[in-house]
């Protein structure tokens, strides 16, 4: 496939510095070379540059990088290519998924987001306690009040919670965890994940997106790992998703043939130990794009 990948250096979302050299750290962990080794043709566009003043921190800095982000998305889209965004904290999704709800539309397409992430990202600023925009960009998509001037014009078909999942939840807040239900998005949480595995809550999802010839968006905050294998992120949560869970996750979706884009969000190397968060975000996004350990299925054990 044809994938573009977009660097995102936003960290005007989050109150801890150092997210906006995430892009840097995932190109040096090899990412376009992993990437290019799968028979991928990838183009690195670089770094989006904000539209308008970027500096400030909260919802007016975030816009800015909103409507760069969602033109270049859409162009992504519009030219056959897999956008593939790399940040930056995770306010940049309000950008590619705006950019790919805009590209869909125009396709009578709908749109599925799977939010892989320890958070619900579903707070709106009249419920966050921390008034960070990386805690509220899927309340903004899903069309909650509060959000004026975030986007360059409404959205011709706004997300629907129905088709929002969160999949690794274990840190809600008190007013999204209404929200969420209220707005019946759909859940996997890390209970969940516990009691029944990662297979059969994802396959449900993924038959639900193929069921609907939606366009499928993946959201993969780092933090949905746990602290453990990825240590570089300025929201650890304990409790994470273990490697192997994370890898098969990601051959899942591979599987599927279902994603059509995807963020990889809030990586923070300065928080990082020597590269190790980065190079597992690499090894698992290679995995997402066909990275496999034998060419077909293993035999099932009781027929080897
Ligand atoms: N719920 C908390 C807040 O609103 C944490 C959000 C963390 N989000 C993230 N993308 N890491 O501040
Ligand atoms: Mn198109
Ligand atoms: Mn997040
Ligand atoms: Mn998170």
């Amino acid at each position: 496939r044809s994938i573009a990948l977009i660097g995102a250096p936003i960290e005007v979302g989050t109150s801890e510095p150092g997210a906006l050299m995430g892009p840097a750290a995932l190109r040096t962990a090899g990412l376009v070379r992993a990437l290019s080794e799968l028979g991928h043709s990838v183009t690195d566009r670089g770094d989006v540059a904000p539209e308008g003043p970027a500096g400030m921190r909260g919802l007016d800095g975030v816009a800015a990088w909103t409507r760069a982000l969602s033109r270049v998305v859409e162009g992504a889209l519009d030219a056959g290519s897999l956008p593939l965004t790399a940040g930056g904290d995770h306010s940049l999704s309000l950008g590619s998924v705006d950019g790919v709800l805009r590209h869909c539309a125009r396709h009578g397409r709908s749109v599925f987001v799977l939010w892989l992430d320890a958070h619900a990202d579903f707070n709106t600023p009249a419920t966050s306690p921390s008034g960070n925009v990386h805690g509220m960009p899927l309340a903004a998509l899903c069309g909650e009040p509060g959000f004026p001037r975030l986007f360059a014009e409404p959205v011709p078909q706004p997300l629907s919670p129905a088709n929002v999942h969160l999949f690794g939840l274990r840190s809600i807040d008190a007013g999204e965890r209404a929200l969420v239900t209220t707005r019946r998005v759909g859940i996997t949480d890390m209970r969940t994940i516990d009691e029944f595995g990662v297979v059969a809550p994802l396959r449900r999802v993924l038959d639900r997106v193929a069921g609907q010839g939606a366009h499928l968006h993946v959201s993969l905050d780092i933090d949905f790992l746990d602290p453990s294998i990825a240590p570089g992120v300025g929201t650890t949560v304990p409790g994470g998703a273990t490697f192997r869970e994370a890898h098969l996750i990601m051959e899942m979706l591979h599987d599927s043939g279902l994603v059509q884009s995807l963020d990889v969000v809030e990586l923070n190397p300065f928080l990082d130990e020597r590269g190790r968060s980065a190079r597992v975000l690499v090894e698992l996004v290679a995995s997402l794009f066909g990275r496999r350990i034998l060419d077909r299925p293993t035999l099932p054990v009781e027929a080897a």
